[in-house]
């Protein structure tokens, strides 16, 4: 048995379908090409050693028979916890383990950090410890280990670390289907306002409850759009792609979560030749995302860091979960 091993995941922009998704219903997701490393190594002391400097831990112990039971779990020890917890339960003896993780974007953006390093901890434990799992496997494993930590999500975020490329995706997996391979030609801005997810599901939850048919409605609208915007991107159709982002961001306006810093960026790039731009993800602050063609990439960029955001240079479409060397 190897002593060691290394794998990394990419992080996730959602380009179609958020909040509907949580709802049963279809997004569209892709895998960037940053990556979250996480290096797992067999140690004599039973139990589980965490470094996640990145996210301000360090030597943090826990043993097997507390994973998952601290009251005072630090934040971002959690996932990592949760996952050997549910890795641990599914095929016991597991030997005492060092996680250290390793990550090329901040966790302020909504890249899905915590979901990269969900599936990076159960693919690198699996192959450590010689147990094979399928990539539905790893799903269900890693949406377990999601809905214990923070209780809700659709799963898309798991989806593009395993799968990689760009996604069709319902609702805790019910149906994943790979679109197409490679990049898109996006630009992504930063609002520099980090969100909270969770919060911003319980404001489109509570619309829904005091609105539930305006909201459904809006939801079978946003279905709509994903549906023609799996066609367009099959068929590379970016003027169709674009006028469909702009769609779902009045979508997104009439759920209540757009804020003017990102309608100052969405605008400022539509202005400057974008074919469209939406939001991207929970909303309330963070990332948006404007589709634009090559001659127009430049001046979408500009237009983007004139108004106050941060062009975060990815690519679109990255492979899916790997070992590293
Ligand atoms: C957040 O990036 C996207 C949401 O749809 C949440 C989820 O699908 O888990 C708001």
């Amino acid at each position: 048995m190897n002593e060691s091993i290394k794998v990394s995941a990419p992080g996730k922009l959602m380009l179609f379908g958020e909040h509907a998704v949580i709802y049963g219903n279809p997004c569209i997701v892709t895998a960037v090409d940053q990556r979250m490393e996480v290096e797992v190594r067999i140690q004599s002391k039973k139990g589980l050693l965490i470094d996640a400097r990145d996210v301000g831990v360090a030597d943090y112990f826990v043993n097997f028979n507390r994973l998952g039971k601290g009251k005072r779990t630090l934040k971002g020890a959690k996932f990592i916890e949760y996952a050997v917890k549910n890795f641990v339960k599914e095929y016991d003896n597991c030997p005492g383990i060092h996680i250290k993780t390793k990550s090329d974007f901040s966790s302020k953006f909504g890249f899905g950090s915590s979901s990269a390093v969900t599936v990076g901890v159960i693919k690198a434990l699996s192959l450590l410890l010689g147990k094979k799992l399928s990539k539905k496997k790893l799903f269900s494993l890693s949406y377990k280990t999601v809905l214990d930590v923070q209780g809700v999500g659709s799963g898309f975020d798991l989806a593009a670390a395993i799968w990689g490329g760009t996604l069709y995706f319902v609702t805790g997996g019910k149906q994943i289907t790979s679109l197409k391979k490679g990049n898109l030609p996006i630009v992504v801005g930063y609002t520099g306002i980090k969100a909270e997810t969770s919060l911003l599901v319980k404001q489109v939850a509570g619309l829904r409850k005091r609105r539930k048919r305006l909201v459904d409605s809006t939801f079978n609208l946003i279905t709509e759009v994903v549906r023609e915007a799996r066609k367009d991107i099959s068929n590379s159709n970016y003027t169709g792609l674009g006028e469909l982002m702009n769609i779902n961001q009045g979508y997104l306006e009439t759920l209540g979560v757009n804020t003017i810093e990102l309608s100052n960026l969405i605008f400022a790039a539509k202005s400057a030749g974008a074919y469209g731009a939406k939001l991207s993800g929970a909303g309330g602050g963070d990332c948006m995302v404007a589709l634009a063609s090559g001659s127009k990439m430049d001046d979408v960029k500009k237009a983007i860091k004139k108004n106050g955001g941060k062009v975060i240079d990815v690519k679109m479409g990255a492979e899916g979960v790997r070992v590293e060397k």
